[in-house]
């Protein structure tokens, strides 16, 4: 299965795809999924041995004998997770599948893998300086919490994860770091845990040597998440000088786990459903409180993939589980990780730039965006010239303008500026342009990424990377000019951009293509060129010929989002340590805000209006998350009866929860008290039930309501009265399709609860049928 891409080449982001030819024959990892243990929360010894001896009886029962089922089983899932991974054949998998107690067989499938000022921009700080008033202090920066990350590992000397200042390991850690072997790991009172799980991945890579026996990141990746949800201070970081101030994570005195699911890629997949799913299992028994996973998958069905079962097990454990929302926008409906019991984050963009300009010698000046180190050598005009009239004989000139590997004439490019069009995945960060002896480049998007410049990339050459009309200006002076000449400026960190947040075109955008009544993503936050901590085992394009080294480097994707999210929810979890994972949805993503930095509503990259199917409920404010006057909660039950609503039955509920659960009769997945209201199929009046409970003073809240195009709402009743902290209250919302102009597309609205005080809303998002 391929993700279509017409995004940035050089995302972060863990992409999960079905792994086509496995490296042995008819045998696959499977993942047996059996849903919750008898046992309880914390297991004794003979609690885990009595389930993994269930596990071989069972599979030894559909294998022959009880040896073959400890030979095939690489994996029993005992803690919170029951189930097992084993390698089995096909048929064998699909008996299994059949057997009552066992709720789901998957493949084990592999995914992909693809600062400073953010905090500033969410108005966290102001200009380096933490306010009174900043939910950072109230929160006492997180310090009770802690936050786990299932990613690429983590880099332990980075500053990110210095323990300075920090007080004893919390009573509730029940984990471990787990030793490297040849490897001189180790964590402190910050980084106070870390495991690695490869079985998952052994079972496509084959007999891995003592490189993969430790929760190091040797891709920058994970060091990166982690210290962007929860990294200690760091004062003067930088990506060669650019973008300097103090790093930090969203709670930067929360403690940290890393959890090392993803290796080094086998035909492009790093990431192992068999080794997601123990990382979770690990990380409930481990006792975090909050999970960011910026991994994502195709959407499945929810008991098919492994992070939907792994955070249903986390949220029922009371851990908040934050995920990315994908790559792989803009079009529609591919937005991943759509369980509702998870926070899915977009990405946008933050009012900060790497702008560099390209002067012609016409006297024009192009925008362009970089993080290139250095400047030019001299200050003055290049010649320039386009990978098209740089290209050797024997291949076309489109291949040359690409400035593909083994397409540049050398003698023609050497101390030019060369002008490449850009491809998806094939211009390397200026690598061919410097093998070929250029000193300079300027890549300009193809008419698919348009407009979209915001993505700064850290070059080995002085660059620019210009829009594909300004491409168009610069390719007409070159045809027009016999000399054509151009100089780049050096990049400048240019601050208070406007307008910001914009939605990035890569952010995978809605509808959720599993459960179209649960809007997906719930919420935006930074995720374009954010500044965190890297590996030193490579350098800051990650790619194996950049020999640079940098302790931070600049990254973009939705798995940069993330875990903005996740450092929020440390903060909020620190606050309000008894509130469930889905009242902390609820601050998150009803007190977002959908205007930017004009006060005009956030945009798309296209530089249109964006929708919830790009956003959510909005972009972050954490300021306001604390104060959400009001919440939608959900407990587990009321996730067992949207499951019930999607056609589960009771004994698989059973199985999935170890408890009883009765399905309501008549119960509509739009009922579900989700933060947001989606109707995918209006075909006459339709009535959506919520409840929201006060966590505020007592007061009266009155509705407002923006309807979508051709749709009349109205809300029973219209106003709520709390006398009381903690109170929960019912109000119904009635759609009815107006006769005129119904239109057939997805329309959007909006509804607000409000005291005066607290703005408590929700999208409204509906398509006629
Ligand atoms: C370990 O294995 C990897 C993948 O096969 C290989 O690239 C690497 O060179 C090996 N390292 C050592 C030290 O043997
Ligand atoms: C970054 O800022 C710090 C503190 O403000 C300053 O001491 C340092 O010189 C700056 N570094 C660069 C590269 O600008
Ligand atoms: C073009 O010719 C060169 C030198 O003869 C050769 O190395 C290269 O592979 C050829 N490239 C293509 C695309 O045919
Ligand atoms: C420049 O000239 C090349 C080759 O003649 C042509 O393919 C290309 O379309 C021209 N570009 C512009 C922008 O005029
Ligand atoms: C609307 O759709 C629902 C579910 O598809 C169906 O049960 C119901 O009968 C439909 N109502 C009308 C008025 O067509």
């Amino acid at each position: 299965m391929e993700l279509s891409f017409r995004s940035h080449f050089l995302l972060s982001a863990l992409f999960w795809c079905l792994v086509h030819s496995p490296a042995f024959g008819l045998e696959k990892p499977y993942i047996v999924y059996l849903g919750s243990h008898a046992h309880g929360p914390e297991p004794t010894g003979a609690d885990i041995e009595s389930a993994t001896n269930s596990h071989y009886d069972l599979l030894g029962s559909y294998l022959g004998s009880n040896e073959k089922a400890q030979e095939a089983i690489f994996y029993s899932y005992t803690h919170h997770i029951n189930g097992f991974a084993a390698i089995l054949e096909e048929d064998q998998a699909a008996e299994i599948a059949k057997h009552p107690d066992v709720l789901s067989v998957f493949l084990s499938k592999g995914r992909k893998l693809q600062t400073t000022r953010s905090w500033h921009f969410l108005g966290l700080e102001r200009n380096g300086v933490i306010h009174q008033s900043s939910i950072l202090r109230k929160a006492r920066f997180g310090e009770d919490t802690i936050i786990g990350n299932l990613d690429t590992g983590v880099w332990p000397e980075s500053k990110s994860f210095s323990d300075e200042g920090m007080g004893p390991i919390p009573g509730k850690w029940r984990g471990i770091c787990q030793r490297g072997i040849k490897d001189d790991f180790s964590c402190n009172r910050k980084l106070i845990g870390a495991r690695y799980f490869n079985k998952g991945y052994a079972a496509y890579a084959g007999r891995l040597n003592y490189t993969f026996y430790t929760a190091r990141d040797h891709r920058g990746h994970g060091s990166h998440t982690l210290s962007t949800a929860g990294g200690s201070f760091v004062p003067g970081a930088n990506v060669f000088g650019y973008g300097n101030g103090t790093a930090k994570g969203g709670s930067p005195r929360a403690r940290v786990v890393a959890y090392k699911v993803c290796w080094p890629p086998i035909h492009q997949k790093k990431c192992f459903d068999a080794d997601i799913l123990l990382g979770f299992d690990a990380a409930i028994s481990d006792g975090v409180d909050v999970l960011s996973v910026s991994l994502v998958g195709d959407p499945e069905e929810f008991f098919r993939d492994s992070i939907a079962i792994g955070s249903f097990h986390a949220a029922r454990n009371g851990i908040v589980v934050v995920s990315s929302a994908g790559n792989s926008g803009p079009q529609p409906g591919t937005v991943c990780n759509v369980a509702p019991w998870m926070i899915t984050v977009a990405a946008s963009t933050i009012d900060r730039e790497f702008t560099t300009y390209v002067a012609l010698g016409d006297k024009q000046r192009l925008k362009g965006s970089s993080l290139s180190a250095n400047g030019l050598p001299s200050n003055k005009l290049y010649p320039l010239i386009s990978g098209a009239d740089a290209k050797i004989t024997n291949v076309s000139a489109a291949k040359a303008l690409r400035c593909l590997a083994g397409t540049l004439d050398h003698k023609k490019v050497k101390g030019k500026i060369l002008a490449c069009l850009r491809e998806y995945g094939t211009v390397d960060e200026g690598h061919q342009a410097a093998l070929a002896g250029a000193v300079g480049m300027v890549l300009a998007n193809d008419e698919a990424s348009g407009n979209d410049i915001f993505v700064a990339q850290a070059y080995v050459l002085p660059a620019a990377h210009i829009s594909f009309l300004d491409g168009k200006v610069l390719f007409t002076y070159i045809n027009s000019t016999k000399f054509p000449v151009a100089h780049i400026t050096r990049v400048k960190t240019m601050l208070n951009t406007t307008p910001a947040p914009i939605v990035a075109s890569f952010s995978s955008r809605g509808p959720n293509t599993v459960e179209p009544a649960i809007l997906k993503p719930d919420i935006t936050a930074p995720g374009v060129n954010i500044i965190a901590a890297n590996t030193l085992a490579v350098g800051p394009t990650g790619e194996d010929f950049d020999k640079r080294r940098t302790p931070f480097k600049a990254a973009s994707g939705t798995s940069m989002s993330c875990p903005h999210v996740s450092g929020i929810v440390g903060l909020l979890k620190t606050l309000y340590p008894s509130w469930s994972p889905a009242a902390i949805q609820s601050a998150i993503m009803t007190t977002a805000s959908t205007r930017d930095n004009k006060v005009e509503p956030v945009h798309d990259s296209s530089l249109v209006k964006a929708t919830p199917f790009s956003y959510g409920d909005g972009h972050i404010q954490p300021s306001r998350a604390m104060d959400p006057g009001l919440v939608y909660d959900l407990t587990v039950n009321d996730y067992l009866d949207f499951l019930c609503a999607r056609g589960y039955d009771e004994s698989q509920l059973r199985s999935f929860t170890n408890e009883i659960h009765a399905c309501p009769k008549h119960f509509n997945v739009a009922d579900m008290n989700y933060p947001s209201i989606t109707v995918p199929n209006l075909n006459g009046t339709v009535v959506v039930t919520r409840r929201v409970r006060n966590v505020g003073t007592p007061g009266t809240y009155y509705v407002r309501i923006k309807a979508p195009a051709g749709v009349s709402v109205s809300v029973q009743p219209q106003s709520l009265v709390f006398e009381r902290f903690d109170e929960e209250k019912e109000f119904k919302v009635v759609l009815k399709p107006k006769v005129a102009g119904k239109p057939v597309d997805y329309v959007f609205g909006r509804l607000i609860w409000s005291d005066g005080v607290h703005y408590v809303r929700s999208p409204l998002v509906v398509k006629h049928q």
